[in-house]
């Protein structure tokens, strides 16, 4: 009998209409249009309005997905929604997602992996269809990070933007399917990006608020090189794992973190500037949303097509970090 491989059948995305550009930080921190462009290349980033929450977004790019793969929430029997910022800490985000799509047969849970969060739910997806224990599941990437963004702090308000993305993998037999995957993480860097406050250990308090404690801190300069070197390193694995070269690539898609980290990848893995999407100008680092946002973009536009092949790379808080080779 054939191997069962998982595909992407459909894939979705959403974000709030507000947007912040950058003039407008340079009316709230000591920053200028130059220098965000030329050290991040985003110009603008999404930014959610009061009474706006993660899964709202989560639900409308899952909609357009479950549409667009041809099936029935019902036919759903796994939702994994990637994200570090939930609607609220009980209960998780994908059982609200799941409520809300009436997908009532699957299993929901949230899955923490930072920016690496929708390649850890593809990879863990991947696994649950290939050993039969799911026929159809929903990956999605959802997040407000502007709720967690310090606007006086101009190392991290430049770069954090809002939006959620979604995928609805399906089985095959054919030649077409996630060919090869890695995740990683190394918890030795968690304080390269992190919240320190809001949590067990530093519980929420008036004191923890005013002092900003639940706001993301982030050592940006350090986790650059890390980012570079881990994402160059798990591509080039998945890559030879499944017997390709990275000129066999048709498109890299990586996490959208900043654009020379992205262009640095792309030069040490040998994959041309016109093989690499970028989105980063639109929308900032979305986190776990910026691959499933690109990937619904790219389809869209018809930059990818049946057959191609398409390589995805992240790096995130944790540190955590991954990759998918995948024939579309
Ligand atoms: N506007 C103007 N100047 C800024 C600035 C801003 N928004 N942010 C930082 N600076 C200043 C710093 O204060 C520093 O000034 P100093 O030399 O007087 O101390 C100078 O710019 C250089 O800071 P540095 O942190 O070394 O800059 P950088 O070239 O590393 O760029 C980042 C900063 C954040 C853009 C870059 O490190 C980065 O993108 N890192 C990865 C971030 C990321 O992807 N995070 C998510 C991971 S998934």
């Amino acid at each position: 009998m054939p191997n069962t491989n998982a595909y992407i059948l459909g894939t979705g995305r959403s974000y709030p209409e507000g947007v912040i550009t950058n003039a407008d930080l340079e009316k709230m921190v000591e920053t200028s249009d130059e220098w965000i462009t030329t050290r991040t290349g985003i110009k603008q980033r999404h930014k959610a309005a009061g009474g706006e929450y993660t899964s709202l977004f989560a639900v409308r790019a899952a909609r357009q997905a479950i549409e667009k793969a041809r099936i029935d929430a019902s036919d759903i029997d796994l939702i994994i929604c990637a994200t570090v910022t939930p609607d609220q800490i009980l209960p998780a985000t994908g059982c609200l997602i799941q409520a809300e799509l009436g997908a009532h047969r699957a299993a929901a849970f949230d899955l923490v992996a930072a920016c690496s969060g929708f390649l850890y739910g593809l990879t863990l997806a991947n696994q649950m269809i290939r050993s039969d224990q799911s026929r159809y599941a929903l990956v999605i990437g959802a997040e407000i990070l502007t709720q967690y963004v310090d606007y006086t702090d101009r190392g991290t308000c430049v770069i954090f933007g809002d939006g959620a993305g979604a995928a609805v993998l399906g089985q095959t037999t054919g030649e077409r399917g996630i060919l090869s995957s890695r995740i990683r993480s190394d918890g030795r860097f968690a304080e390269q990006l992190f919240s320190p406050g809001g949590g067990t250990r530093l519980p929420a308090t008036a004191e923890t608020l005013s002092d900003g404690m639940h706001f993301f801190k982030m050592r940006g300069n350090e986790l650059f090189k890390v980012a570079v070197r881990s994402m160059t390193e798990v591509s080039t694995e998945v890559l030879s794992e499944a017997g390709y070269k990275p000129e066999d690539i048709k498109l890299f898609v990586p996490h959208q973190a900043n654009q020379r980290i992205t262009d640095a990848v792309a030069d040490r893995l040998g994959v041309e500037e016109s093989k690499v999407y970028s989105n980063i100008a639109m929308h900032g680092n979305t986190s776990s949303a910026s691959i499933p946002i690109a990937l619904d973009e790219c389809v869209e536009a018809g930059t990818i097509k049946e057959g191609d092949l398409v390589l995805m790379a992240s790096f995130g808080g944790g540190a955590t970090w991954g990759a998918v080779l995948t024939r579309w």
